[in-house]
């Protein structure tokens, strides 16, 4: 037998999970502790608490709302409570989170003074859909603690640019987690016979560009001239430009998001005359997806200036996101300038 030849190779019976993943990208790491291993392990965790909740939220009495309602002026589901606590407590266990900003707590909460990472997240996104059985999900981000005597330096308030990671979980007809620690985006899906997430979508690409647009037209009345004008003309009738694109909107960011990024398109969620600020948060919802489409190959703007470049000023800033293909993205950014 010519032996130069290798044996062919044997797919494994056991797929790749995503612990040995995260373990193959620490061998990679100049100078990897391990507590960046252990802090994804920890939200991931936490993940898969909150996939077992939702899947049985009407079950368990955890649907509807805690009466109470939070920083953002919102009436607080009871899953958004129940999510939010999760993650403070497997990150708080991990021992090696310094600080944890979220959409459901009014200040950044400091856990381990000498962590060497800080975590934003959005516990529960798309808390309008839990009722009613349609995709939710968890977004969060992985930043740097710089840390001085024991003293956090520099807390959340960082731009998206300096994400370490990011990924956000879809808690959908499959519960799948879309992740990035700066090495391309890769895909996982929860297997929940053994309560394991497995590689199912190695090195995701968002396409050049697609053939969807992702907006809530309720908004119309709303938005300004610019966007009524790109809206006008994503909707009129010009085959040799592939017009119009189709309509998709679950009102669900991450639904929104991984669609778009899977299949390229474009989503917006303009500033409008009741949001002039935006709608979306900054730093627990447009940065982590903004650095999951760049590392895809995709474009995040807020319709003009590139998302992880924004300087946060609080905690809970919102801003404009325009998340999709490339091409498409830059398309829209063509009206905005336009004169
Ligand atoms: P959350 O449930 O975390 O507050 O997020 C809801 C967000 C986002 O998921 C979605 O894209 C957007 O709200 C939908 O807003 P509209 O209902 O105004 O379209
Ligand atoms: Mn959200
Ligand atoms: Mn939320």
């Amino acid at each position: 037998m010519n032996d130069s030849i290798s044996p062919p190779h044997t797919p494994s019976v056991v797929g790749t999970t995503l612990e040995a993943h995260i373990l193959s990208g620490q061998r990679g790491a100049p100078g990897a502790t391990g507590e960046f291993s252990s802090i994804l392990n920890a939200i991931t965790l936490g993940v898969r608490i909150i996939h077992s909740r939702v899947r049985a939220a009407g079950l368990a009495g955890m649907l509807g709302y805690t009466g109470d309602t939070n920083v953002q002026g919102e009436e607080v589901q009871k899953l958004d409570e129940f999510a939010n606590d999760v993650l403070c407590t497997t990150l708080e266990r991990c021992g090696r989170c310094a600080m944890v900003a979220s959409e459901e707590l009014e200040q950044a909460k400091v856990m381990n003074e000498s962590g060497k990472y800080i975590v934003c997240f959005d516990p529960l996104d798309g808390s309008s859909n839990i009722d009613v059985n349609i995709s939710i999900g968890t977004i969060f981000s992985i930043l740097r603690a710089q840390s001085a005597g024991g003293r956090l330096l520099e807390g959340a308030l960082q731009p998206g640019h300096k994400i370490v990671a990011a990924g956000y979980a879809v808690y959908g007809s499959a519960t799948t987690l879309t992740l990035s620690t700066g090495y391309g985006v890769h895909g996982f899906t929860l297997d929940p016979a053994v309560g394991e997430f497995f590689l199912s979508h190695p090195n995701l690409k968002c396409p050049e560009r697609g053939n969807t647009y992702s907006i809530n037209e309720g908004n119309h009345v709303r938005w300004e001239e610019p966007v009524r004008k790109w809206n006008a003309w994503i909707k009129s009738e010009d085959k040799a430009k592939g017009l119009p694109y189709g309509h998709r909107y679950v009102g669900s960011l991450v639904a929104d998001a991984h669609r778009t990024l899977m299949k390229g398109g474009i989503f917006a969620y303009p500033a409008d005359k009741k949001s002039p600020g935006g709608k979306l948060r900054l730093l627990y919802e447009a940065n982590p997806m903004g650095f999951l489409f760049e590392q895809a190959g995709g474009a995040a703007t807020n319709g003009i200036d590139r998302i992880l470049d924004i300087e946060p000023k609080a905690l809970h800033d919102r801003t404009a996101l325009v998340l999709g293909s490339k091409q498409d993205v830059n398309g829209y950014r063509e009206f905005m300038l336009a004169k």
